[in-house]
């Protein structure tokens, strides 16, 4: 219950031992130390490539391909500036600069999952990183950390989020549209002012980065989440072909992965990706993951044009403020929340 609120704070009281708590023994170990063989770097896509009339085809094909076998890829030429990116990481590590106090302004409230702070898990292990999360769409389910941030970073946040929408629906739209065969005022009417998070992640570096988290496994309660290395260091690792493996980003690349909301409406087409944040020893790692989903008061389900005879629902329909409440409430564990919405067939 009274857990250590901030991992950036215990390690300023040069306290060598890592507590119990963040000892992840049933994980198992960061890939370069396990002695798995690294296989190629995850998938990049070119949005601009979407632009030229001659390739779109084989590019939306392409698109459709990683989004079925990776859930996940790298967008270069995304239209996010460089200088927009630069002052995200400067004001986001001054803000993780700021006094204990200051930050504790915008602590997770008893019974909240909004603000900043560490979430003790039901199994009472802690993650390996201090973290800000707030609800930042509909204008109307705000609460008061965003405004409260300072003034320079609120602004920086606001015009980076306003970057991303700009093409995050395209790219659902674009996404499903060609591939799925579905209008895109389907897609429009259940993402149109639509459920959207920010998640502002530090991990310090640890002592002992062989046996902690940074964030323990788990795949996105969204249709698709979009990650940035803020401050350039690698630690992101996916589950594929039951094999974790590290992914290696490129500078100022975004990483855009697929949630189980766009598995549970591709009816299994898409697959949402498992993946994890682990830690190193030397370096602190800063990211910041923007969330892009239905309506809270949309009835998520199967798309109903892909369901057939043939093709069967796999998934229960589910109110998305449902599904974003148990996804909260249930302890982190790869993709079990999702498991939890299929459909049995006899
Ligand atoms: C996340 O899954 O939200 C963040 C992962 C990361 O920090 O790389
Ligand atoms: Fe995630």
């Amino acid at each position: 219950e009274s857990s250590v609120l901030s991992v950036k704070e215990l390690m300023k009281n040069h306290k060598i031992t890592v507590p119990e708590s963040y000892l992840r023994l049933d994980q198992e170990p960061p890939n370069p130390l396990n002695g798995t063989h690294v296989p190629a770097s995850i998938p990049t896509f070119d949005l601009e490539s979407l632009l030229s009339k001659e390739d779109k085809e084989f590019q939306l094909e392409k698109l459709h391909a990683i989004c079925k076998e990776w859930g996940i890829f790298q967008l270069v030429n995304h239209g996010v500036s460089s200088s927009l990116l630069a002052k995200l990481k400067h004001d986001m590590l001054e803000f993780y600069e700021l006094p204990m106090e200051e930050k504790m302004k915008y602590k997770i409230k008893p019974g909240d999952v909004e603000g900043y702070g560490a979430v003790a898990r039901s199994d009472g292990k802690l993650d390996w990183g201090d973290r800000v999360y707030m609800i930042t769409n509909p204008i109307q389910r705000r609460k008061s950390h965003l405004p409260e941030l300072p003034s320079s970073l609120r602004k920086t946040l606001e015009s980076y989020f306003l970057e991303l929408q700009k093409f995050a629906l395209k790219l659902l739209g674009l996404v499903m549209g060609k591939a799925l065969n579905i209008e895109s005022k389907e897609i429009e009417e259940i993402f149109e002012d639509g459920m959207q998070s920010v998640r502002m992640n530090y991990y310090p570096p640890c002592p002992k980065p062989e046996v902690v988290m940074g964030l323990t496994p788990h795949s996105d309660a969204t249709a698709i989440t979009i990650l940035h290395q803020v401050n350039g260091v690698d630690g992101l690792e996916i589950k594929k072909d039951g094999v974790w493996i590290p992914a290696r980003i490129l500078p100022n690349a975004l990483v855009v992965n697929v949630g189980d909301i766009l598995e549970i409406m591709s009816n299994g087409v898409y697959r949402s990706v498992e993946h994890r944040a682990t830690v190193n020893s030397v370096k602190e790692r800063i990211s910041i993951a923007f969330f892009v989903g239905p309506k809270f008061d949309a009835q998520v389900g199967p798309l109903t044009s892909l369901i057939n005879p043939d093709n069967p629902p796999l998934f229960r329909r589910v109110l998305m403020e449902e599904y974003v409440k148990t996804f909260f409430s249930r302890k982190l564990n790869g993709k079990s929340h999702l498991e939890y919405m299929k459909i049995e067939i006899a």
